[in-house]
């Protein structure tokens, strides 16, 4: 898979994955602390927990959700849901930071009048990974992922419409942004396990924001 790079005045970068997947690099760095600020009191609301493939395991992310809607897995299924099924509750609300830039980068990568209804947190401590997977519990393919990292650096896969093509490898860091839809939409993707580190916002941890339209 062959990487393009371009400058820009802005002085961040841009790479193309493929045709509809690109990372936008630092794009959240100036974000990161009102991002982490608000990420505080959603976490408050809806701790993260480790929830249940419907295989029965564990997985090793810890999740959250905001918004509208939140994605959940349990034995009966992946979906989505506007209810926290630990707490009963309804998910808490997607700040405006986190909408405003979830739309920004979409515009920037390609993708106008994104309109996200929800917002999975995933958080990584060191070993955490997510196998190779397709984005495809939403309805509508028209509209891209917008996938936002903090914290320690990871390698994320970016591989084919199968499951069995290679991944590229990615290393996603503090302020990336990752995007893709399109004829990208339902690329396969995943985490490698999270090296051990220290960042000096986050600590001992990745936090990875992924933005969707699910109905
Ligand atoms: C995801 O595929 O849901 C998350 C990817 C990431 O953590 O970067
Ligand atoms: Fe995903």
């Amino acid at each position: 898979m062959t990487l393009e790079l371009f400058t820009e005045a802005s002085g961040q970068w841009q790479e193309t994955l493929c045709p509809g997947a690109v990372v936008l690099r630092g794009f959240a760095t100036p974000a990161a602390g009102g991002l982490l600020a608000a990420l505080g009191e959603i976490a408050r609301q809806a701790p993260f927990r480790h929830m249940i493939t419907p295989g029965g395991f564990c997985m090793s992310v810890a999740m959250t959700n905001c918004g509208p809607l939140g994605w959940i897995t349990d034995r009966t299924g992946y979906r989505y849901d506007s209810i926290d099924p630990d707490s009963g509750k309804p998910w808490p609300t997607l700040p405006e930071l986190f909408l405003q830039l979830a739309q920004t980068a979409a515009a920037k990568a390609g993708f106008n009048h994104f309109e996200p209804d929800a917002c999975l947190i995933n958080r990584y401590r060191p070993g955490a990974r997510l196998s190779l997977h397709q984005d495809k519990d939403e309805r509508d393919f028209t509209q891209p992922i917008i996938s936002v990292s903090l914290g320690l650096p990871a390698v994320f896969l970016f591989g084919g419409s199968r499951r069995d093509d290679k991944p590229a490898r990615v290393l996603l860091t503090h302020g990336d942004v990752a995007a893709w839809g399109g004829a990208a939409r339902l690329r396969y993707h995943g985490i490698l396990p999270l090296k051990a580190g220290h960042h000096p916002l986050l600590g001992e941890q990745r936090i990875n924001l992924t933005f969707r339209k699910a109905t």
